[in-house]
């Protein structure tokens, strides 16, 4: 096997998705902890400033750069190179947060056991459907009371639409947490509450037929409990099908508490056995494959610096096929251009270092002086194909906007599609007017403040945002065959087209969706945008 098939074999390039408070930071950390990347748990990012996003946004520029750290992790681990991917699901929950998922060849979803699925797992899962990538579950915070273990695996199912397999399955929570059981191994694993930031102690491991010893750590009935739901699920779970976990039909499930070490490492293993190494990438010249193809790589996300004097961005890119080299020119296809990555850098646990090549598989960050678009293909000189464009994922609130000094329009004009084309936020015109009216529509509300604090500080105008009641919007598939102005919707209905000049809906609540389209025949409407 060439070095090159071996490097990007061993990478594996998962996003983690949770629900605010799930312990997506605290599973990370003992990731790392695991990977030797970092001695203690509790480093991975400035906790603080992500818990109190939309205060501490303006904050944030002066800490840009644990904000940048956080987006990316790299870490070895078994032989494996890992890159973890951050979706932020606080306030700061935006459209990157979907791109992020784009760039992910797998996802880990955390849920909390005492709470189950919750809005934020459910909207990242969505775009984990759409791309049919493999959804590994674990289910923390067994130390605390938790839901029961089958209404939890009932409701992923129901709730998400995905078959559920447990690799383990627990004794217990709360005080009552006494281990897992690894169905595989046929052995139970007793719990033990390692001291928050070291290493899972000795695990002690019994095989289920050993009652009398099993007896001592977990009690009767504990035992008693856990041999009827062995049989009640050996009887009733369909078998474990890997096709089905790497087409995303079927999520294995995890179970454990990532606070006090427990599960962490049984689960980080199992993970990376089941995972796939970095998959193939649609371009519009066919399949891309990893390791038979050059360097090609595409651009999922552009973080604007807020440094007002420099202006300058980092556009990160997933390498898709394989090897980069820090001294070499690429093409970069939407600007026809050749040139030089400037300043690529990896970054790593705590820090950003320059680097001097990387693999298929891995995120890069590269200076961007203004060229960059999300969705970008880069490659080599001599080749010439694009990469299939990320989707524009369907934002969630909704304002009308306006200049407070009507003298500075073109500025305003200007400042707000131009971070619109960053992809920050983005606009709607009312349907057959100019741009006098303009509608913000973002993913997350913190984006909101991101506009008003941009606009004032790198455009020098001020904005007045007016809420409106919009939370759905709806891109017209077959619009080719509907002529908007006979289209008839609900009252509440509002017909807007995008900056590509495609027609959209927007919709108060659901029934009006179902409404419009019950009164259309053969209208399709669509939650994404491809072009
Ligand atoms: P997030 O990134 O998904 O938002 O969650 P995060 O890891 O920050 O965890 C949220 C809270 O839940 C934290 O408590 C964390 O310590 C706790 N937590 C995480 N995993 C577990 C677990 O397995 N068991 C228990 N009992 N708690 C867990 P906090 O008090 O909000 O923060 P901190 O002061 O501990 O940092």
């Amino acid at each position: 096997m060439s070095n090159l098939t071996q490097e990007i074999n061993r990478r594996r390039t998962f996003a983690i998705i949770s629900h605010p408070d799930a312990g997506k930071t605290t599973l990370t950390e003992k990731f790392l902890l695991y990977g030797g990347a970092i001695n203690l748990a509790g480093s991975v990012k400035g906790k603080a400033t992500a818990r109190h996003a939309v205060s501490d946004w303006m904050e944030i520029e002066k800490e840009r750069g644990i904000s940048v750290t956080s987006s990316v992790l790299q870490f070895e681990y078994g032989g494996y190179c890992i890159n973890i991917l951050d979706t932020p699901g606080h306030q700061d929950f935006s459209e990157d947060t979907y791109r992020t998922l784009m760039a992910a060849d797998s996802a880990v979803m955390v849920i909390d056991g005492s709470k189950g699925v919750e809005a934020q797992t459910r909207k990242l899962f969505k775009v984990c459907v759409m791309r049919k990538i493999p959804i590994f579950t674990f289910i923390n915070k067994m130390d605390r009371d938790a839901n029961d273990t089958f209404d939890l695996l009932d409701e992923i199912e129901k709730e998400l639409g995905i078959a559920t397999c447990p690799k383990n399955w627990p004794i217990g929570s709360g005080k009552g947490f006494k281990g897992i059981y690894d169905r595989d191994k046929r052995c139970v694993i007793i719990y033990s509450d390692t001291e928050k930031g070291t290493k899972e102690g000795e695990t002690i491991e019994i095989p289920v037929e050993d009652e009398e010893r099993l007896c001592g750590y977990i009690g009767r009935e504990a035992l008693d409990k856990l041999l009827e739901e062995i049989e009640l699920l050996d009887g009733a779970s369909a078998g474990f099908d890997l096709e089905e976990v790497r087409r995303g039909d079927l999520t294995p499930v995890f179970f454990g508490s990532a606070l006090t070490n427990f599960g962490v490492e049984i689960f980080l293993q199992h993970f990376l056995e089941m995972t796939t190494t970095p998959l193939p990438r649609k371009a519009d010249s066919g399949l891309v494959d990893p390791a038979e193809n050059n360097f090609s790589a595409f651009v999922f996300k552009i973080q604007a610096n807020m440094n007002k004097a420099h202006r300058d961005r980092i556009a990160f890119m997933r390498i898709c096929s394989g090897k980069f080299e820090a001294s070499m020119e690429v093409k970069h296809v939407q600007g026809g251009k050749i040139m030089r990555l400037s300043q690529p850098q990896q970054i790593m646990a705590s820090e950003r270092k320059i680097l001097e090549e990387a693999y298929a598989g891995d995120i890069i960050g590269v200076f961007d002086p203004g060229v960059f678009s999300i969705g970008d293909t880069l490659c080599m000189p001599k080749e010439d194909f694009t990469y299939e464009g990320i989707p524009t994922f369907a934002p969630e609130h909704f304002a009308r906007v306006r200049q407070v000094d009507t003298m500075k329009r073109k500025q305003f004009v200007k400042g707000i599609t131009q971070i619109a084309q960053e992809g920050a936020i983005q606009i709607f015109q009312e349907y057959n007017t100019g741009m006098e009216e303009i509608i913000v529509g973002v993913v997350g509300v913190l984006q909101f403040d991101v506009l008003k604090y941009r606009l004032n500080n790198e455009y020098n105008v001020e904005i007045r945002l007016e809420p409106l009641p919009y939370e759905y919007i709806r891109w017209i598939e077959n619009k080719e065959e509907f002529d908007l102005d006979k289209l008839t919707g609900t009252s509440d209905m509002k017909k807007v087209k995008d900056m590509r000049g495609n027609p959209l809906l927007l919709f108060v609540n659901e029934w009006s969706v179902g409404m419009t389209i019950d009164r259309n025949k053969g209208l399709i409407l669509t939650e994404f945008s491809r072009n």
